[in-house]
């Protein structure tokens, strides 16, 4: 028989930067408990699911998330305690319908993310099984798919996460190269400490940005790039072979609505249009082994990313993350109109995970790629390295090689691969990209 709720509740809390949060705690009715916290985003896609919060400007600057918090102790706890779910889907399912609204907007999509989180966590300890396991199972999957996500680490932030006039938001490394998730780490994490000692070397800060990469007051982006592989070599890792590059260039923070033009300086421009974007992409492409571009274009230049796609969709990964917000409708409209062939994968931007899940599985059917991502506001909460293993889609991005609430994602898949080898078991590592 299905399991009820017997408890529910929400607490605020504290995210990685200072700003208020969600955490829901769930109890199910064999005693076992879920916990769980809802992360934020700096560059948020126009479309996502609204984050509900107070406005109240005497307690946080106005981000408190109360309201959040009493929505679960009212009318979501009225509606779920008590009651028994077949599954995680029909408990988000409960919760979308009594909203009513397109983005979550009477509950919040964090109020509504909570829960989800939360029981999927309950279920995880009811079953005394792994998380990822009810990821696997719920989208139909088997233990043959499961596997150990490339990274794609962030050790370089610009854009709106630091404040070093950067453009490009994240410069990422990749290291596809290598048999196991645990090597993955170590030799980014190798490569993570040569560039501090260059930077340092050279004078610039190796203070940190919001998702723990470096912040420095580069020249350019191409220097940023520069770099970087030159801290890859260093290290001792072949570039092109082992490690790769990826960027998040979050293009829509620095497209001019008005001008209709990119803030990017270039060939001595201040702006330019997605033509010459695309060109300065494709000039990265022939110099660099830059396996993957996310938000290339703005969330709203879909002539454009189009060009982008037949341009460099062949030989480049191309993300969307603002774009496709986590949503099956933007990503069937990608499909439609051969946008893009990978996706981002947030669940605050849908805000429930069987809709995340859902949206995983129709990139899958079309042959876009999946890409499970924390937000730049994170916390401890390891969910989502879970749901990368489980879903077997084969890459994470998690931020750099510092920070707690990064390195939490890190040290859980650490623990499955080392947990799974102890049983006896392997879960292969996905080579997302070769050389
Ligand atoms: P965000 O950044 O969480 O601030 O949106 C991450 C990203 O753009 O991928
Ligand atoms: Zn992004």
């Amino acid at each position: 028989m299905a399991l009820s709720i017997s408890s529910l509740f929400g607490r605020e809390v504290l995210d990685s930067r200072g700003t208020p949060t969600l955490e829901v705690e769930l109890q199910l009715s064999d005693g076992s408990r879920g916990r769980a916290m809802v992360p934020s985003g700096a560059s948020k896609g126009e479309h996502e699911a609204l984050e509900l919060r107070d406005g109240d400007p005497k307690r946080y600057l106005g981000k408190g998330v109360l309201k959040a918090v009493r929505n679960i102790q009212d009318e979501v706890a009225r509606i779920l305690v008590g009651k028994s779910f077949a599954d995680l889907k029909a408990v988000d399912h409960c919760l979308i319908q009594a909203d009513g609204t397109d983005q979550k907007k009477k509950f919040g999509a964090n109020t509504i993310l909570g829960v989800s989180l939360a029981y999927a966590h309950a279920l995880s300890a009811s079953q005394k099984r792994e998380l990822y396991w009810i990821f696997n199972e719920m989208m139909g999957l088997s233990s043959k798919d499961l596997s150990m996500p490339t990274p794609l680490m962030n050790i370089l932030n610009g854009g709106v996460h630091a404040n070093n006039g950067l453009e490009i938001q994240e410069f990422m490394i990749v290291p596809h190269g290598f048999e196991s998730f645990s090597e993955a780490l170590r030799a980014g994490t190798e490569v993570f400490h040569h560039l501090k000692n260059r930077l340092h070397d050279l004078h610039y800060s190796t203070a940190v940005g919001d998702e723990g990469g470096f912040a420095p007051n580069l020249e350019s982006n191409e220097q940023a790039i520069e770099l970087i592989c030159e801290a890859i070599t260093k290290a001792g890792y072949h570039l092109g072979k082992q490690i790769s590059l990826a960027l998040d260039v979050a293009s829509s923070s620095f497209f001019n609505k008005e001008k209709v033009l990119y803030d990017f300086r270039w060939k001595g421009a201040s702006s330019v249009n997605s033509q010459e974007l695309i060109e300065f992409y494709e000039s990265l492409r022939k110099k660099y082994p830059l396996v993957s571009i996310e938000d290339g274009l703005d969330e709203n230049d879909w002539n454009g990313w189009a060009k982008l796609t037949q341009t460099l969709g062949k030989s480049t990964q191309l993300v969307g993350d603002d774009l496709f917000v986590t949503q099956k409708k933007y990503l069937e409209k990608g499909i439609r109109e051969k946008v893009g062939n990978a996706i981002l994968i947030k669940v605050n931007q849908v805000g429930s995970l069987s809709e995340t899940m859902e949206t995983m599985l129709l990139g899958k059917k079309h042959g876009y790629r999946s890409i499970v991502s924390h937000r730049s506001g994170e916390t401890e909460d390891i969910t989502i390295a879970h749901l990368a293993v489980g879903s077997g889609c084969g890459q994470i991005k998690t931020g750099s090689l510092s920070r707690g609430e990064r390195t939490a994602k890190y040290n859980e898949l650490l623990r499955i691969e080392e947990g799974a080898l102890r049983r006896g078991t392997c879960i292969p590592f996905f080579r997302a990209f070769t050389a």
